[in-house]
């Protein structure tokens, strides 16, 4: 498999392409508008053909690239089914599988950050989006976050994976690229080392975040899928 994980240091977005060495075809997972470019750049060079777009969820800090990469790259948008994005091409619910070539990616409904947030799992390896981060997780107290949800998502669905599991983050602030689901068990300070529901909602309650900067414009642009002209915008 062909595995390249890219980064938008603007939003601190990962962003990841998968691609099959046999059958040369390619899926992105939360791309970033102002990447398309150098996506395309890296298809043509790999010598792939992108066929999915894959959405953990409708990102309140950045614009999707997927609308656009459908027109220019003919690649299909999946969401979840509760996500709010009717211009997707497929809408996915827990446990369906996506396959191009020989990469099979089962999908995991793992809300509570969004109602619509998915996992991504290929064999050794989970791409988490905002539900769970390295020593941390998504936020909870907008785009109808729930803090108890997101305990149950984390740790009734991703932390009963095979603990060698890698986990794939959408974000990281810090410059960490991978952790696996044995070290977010033990060290994550949010939920892991035994942290009770409880415990998890208190600690979301205090963080006392700011406003997403680019949430006025971001979530209106996904939920058609980063329309052309929305993606003009600068994010950030
Ligand atoms: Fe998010």
């Amino acid at each position: 498999m062909i595995f390249k994980q890219l980064f938008d240091s603007d939003t601190s977005t990962y962003t990841y392409l998968l691609g099959c060495e046999s059958s040369r075809k390619a899926i992105l997972i939360d791309t970033v508008a102002t990447q398309i470019d150098s996506y395309l750049a890296l298809l043509k060079e790999l010598n792939l053909t992108l066929i999915y777009t894959l959405e953990t969820h409708v990102h309140a800090d950045h614009v999707t690239a997927a609308g656009i990469l459908r027109e220019k790259a003919g690649s299909k948008s999946v969401v979840h089914r509760d996500a709010g994005a009717m211009c997707a091409d497929l809408m996915v619910t827990d446990g369906v599988f996506l396959q191009i070539g020989s990469i099979e990616i089962k999908v995991l409904h793992t809300p509570g950050h969004t109602s619509g947030c998915v996992s991504y799992l290929l064999a050794d390896r989970v791409f988490t989006g905002d539900a769970l981060l390295i020593n941390g997780s998504g936020r909870t107290d907008f785009q109808q976050g729930d803090s108890a949800t997101l305990y149950r998502s984390i740790t009734q669905k991703l932390f009963t994976l095979p603990a060698d599991t890698l986990v794939y983050p959408g974000h990281d602030y810090h410059g960490i690229t991978v952790s696996s689901i044995k070290q977010e068990i033990a060290l994550n300070p949010r939920l892991g080392n035994g942290k009770t529901e409880a415990e998890f909602i208190a600690i979301m309650s205090q963080l006392q975040l700011p406003y997403p900067k680019h949430i006025d414009e971001a979530l209106p642009a996904n939920q058609a899928c980063g329309k052309p002209q929305q993606s003009q915008l600068q994010q950030g």
